[in-house]
């Protein structure tokens, strides 16, 4: 059976890990020590920002972002295609969600249905952008720099992109900050955990005084400055986050081989799917495949496992506009109609960086049988 989870740590990297866990819990320092110094230089490194903070989950990093840029009693549009989190998190920061539709092309909003979010909603402070699946639309740059012009903050949530890249530019390093997941099934683990990546000093400090219950400055003392939270990474998580890191390109690599034999047989067999080529390079998180015949995903996921391959969760099969947690967010159907009828028909493909040739051609005989 081919799945959709793979955690990408050999033998060899497991005990390493162990061997590092004693040691951390003989020495003592358990968490704000030495390897969560070092996972955030090398991440800050890597994603080529100047800072990067390790917090407890991608959530809390979208939440103290969203606070610290001044999202409470102000709206944030943020696409309505997301993860529970970005939405929640604008709530949680006491901000309103404003919705913004997806491109049928890229499953994400574009510039134009950003200007068109803020002719409508004059009053949005900022915008919470996600790179659903890793992807990055051609015309991000031109998103960041109507954002400057119109004096929006913009805040990636990069729980997906873990190595995307448009033009030279590595997701998390656009604009205000940016906010990655270390979850599980994400491209890269280190159990659970999150990070944040900005070029701003005072951001960089405010969300280390954000996480460790509002104590500024590295002082642990008896004074909290900011109604924080206790958000930190422990010094284990931190240790995996290094080793996953190292292997982060090579991980993408494997999951790029086995797009790269996809894609041909898609075009070949006309079954649509998102692109990804005008990027650098794509975390390949998710691999969307649109589906245009009547079957429902779940019809679908029955015939692919029958066949031995097990399809990963989508990106989103119900958008946050329709999810019954977020009923008092308002919103024009208008404005939301190709979320509402494009999430509900993809899947993706169980790819992950352990997916091998064999895998690969297992997975386009199913989606030959079963989608055509
Ligand atoms: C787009 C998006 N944002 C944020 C999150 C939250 O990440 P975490 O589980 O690390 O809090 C997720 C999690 O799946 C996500 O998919």
């Amino acid at each position: 059976m081919i799945n959709p989870f793979y955690l990408d740590l050999t033998d060899r990297e497991i005990s390493d890990i162990q061997e590092k866990l004693g040691e951390i819990l003989h020495g003592g320092n358990l968490i704000l020590a030495k390897y969560t110094d070092e996972f955030e230089h090398e991440f800050a490194g890597y994603v080529g920002s100047k800072y990067a903070v390790s917090l407890n989950s991608c959530t809390s990093a979208l939440e103290v972002l969203l606070t610290i840029k001044g999202a409470k009693d102000r709206r944030v549009a943020v696409p309505t295609n997301t993860n529970f989190a970005s939405v929640a998190a604008i709530l949680r920061a006491g901000g309103t969600p404003v919705y913004m539709d997806m491109t049928i092309d890229y499953f994400v909003p574009n510039l134009d249905i950003l200007k068109f979010t803020v002719e409508k909603h004059p009053d949005v402070a900022g915008v919470l952008w996600v790179h659903i699946g890793g992807i990055i639309p051609p015309d991000f740059e031109k998103v960041v720099e109507f954002c400057r012009q119109k004096h929006l903050f913009l805040i990636e949530d990069c729980a997906h992109a873990h190595g995307s890249e448009l033009n030279g530019i590595k997701a998390g390093n656009f604009a205000d900050g940016g906010a990655f997941s270390f979850f599980p099934t994400k491209v890269m683990t280190t159990t659970e955990g999150g990070m944040i990546t900005t070029n701003s000093e005072k951001v960089a400090s405010r969300v280390k005084s954000f996480r460790n219950q509002g104590k500024r400055g590295g002082n642990y003392g008896g004074l909290h400055y900011d109604l924080g939270n206790s958000w930190r990474m422990s010094e284990i998580e931190a240790y995996m986050g290094l080793v996953q890191l190292v292997k982060l390109d090579e991980m993408i690599v494997v999951r790029r081989q086995a797009v790269d034999v996809l894609m041909p047989f898609l075009k070949e067999s006309k079954i649509d799917f998102c692109e990804i080529s005008h990027m650098g390079r794509a975390s390949l998180y998710k691999f969307i495949i649109r589906i245009e015949n009547e079957v429902t995903v779940g019809e679908l996921k029955e015939k692919f496992k029958s066949r031995g391959v097990v399809l990963g969760g989508s990106v989103y099969e119900v958008p946050c506009h329709m999810q019954p947690v977020f009923k008092d967010v308002r919103f024009d159907p208008e404005d939301v109609k190709v979320a509402t009828e494009l999430c509900p028909k993809h899947i993706c493909p169980p790819i992950t960086s352990g997916t091998t040739s064999e895998d690969v051609r297992q997975i386009a005989t199913a989606i030959g049988e079963c989608i055509r």
